[in-house]
């Protein structure tokens, strides 16, 4: 069953349907109180799409590949139906391989200049179909970080200065922790592609 304190900033992926079709993407989230709270910055597609939706679901995961896919859904293959459970008629939709979730119920969105904080009652907390637990890895972690850095990198365009400098000595700090602590190729080659994605967007 997930566990969510207060005073923590978690990451999970927020699921939702936009008409009978899944979307995903990765968020930060904290609790206050019964009332757990997302901040979204405006341009996403995920920002507007959370405004319509009643019911996401925010999905318990330390998949990397995760979090890439659903971070960088034209640069990766995305995710496929398949990798959702879908309950049309409760308008919810589901990541199929999920350590838990977290089923949401939309209180209220305030809008600021930069981002929407978005507020939610929680319906249910439930397990889902992985169960193991993992011990901690910097692998995963490391790999995670280099993905959010990423993501401000490819939205913010004319991220410049100090900021981009941040951002870029992040993602080699984790590169270097990737390198150390992640032994299997496939880990491997996710953060080369995340190195290489940035360096892309950086000759924009
Ligand atoms: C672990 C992780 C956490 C993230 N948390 C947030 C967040 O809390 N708010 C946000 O606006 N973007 C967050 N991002 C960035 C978005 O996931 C990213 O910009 C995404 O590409 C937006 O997708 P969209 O354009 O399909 O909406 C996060 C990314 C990662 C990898």
């Amino acid at each position: 069953m997930a566990l969510i304190k207060e005073g923590v900033v978690y990451e999970a992926i927020v699921t939702l349907l936009a008409g009978s079709e899944p979307y995903a993407t990765p968020v930060g989230f904290w609790r206050l109180g019964d009332e757990v709270l997302i901040k979204l910055y405006k341009g996403s597609r995920t920002h507007s799409l959370l405004k319509t939706v009643e019911n996401p679901v925010l999905n318990v995961t330390r998949d990397p590949f995760l979090f890439y896919r659903t971070a960088f859904k034209s640069e990766s293959n995305g995710l496929t139906r398949e990798d959702f459970i879908i309950d049309e008629e409760k308008g919810v939709a589901y990541l199929r391989n999920a350590e838990a979730y977290i089923l949401l119920k939309l209180i209220g969105v305030v809008e600021y200049e930069h981002y929407g904080l978005f507020k939610y009652g929680i319906l249910e907390a439930r397990e889902g179909a992985v169960r193991c637990v993992e011990p901690y890895t910097r692998c995963y972690s490391s790999l995670i970080e280099m993905i959010v850095y990423a993501t401000k990198v490819k939205a913010w365009r004319d991220l410049a200065g100090e900021e981009l400098e941040a951002a870029l000595r992040s993602i080699e700090d984790s590169f270097r922790v990737v390198s150390k602590t992640c032994r299997s190729r496939d880990y491997l080659v996710l953060a080369e592609n995340i190195r290489r994605l940035v360096e892309n967007w950086l000759r924009r």
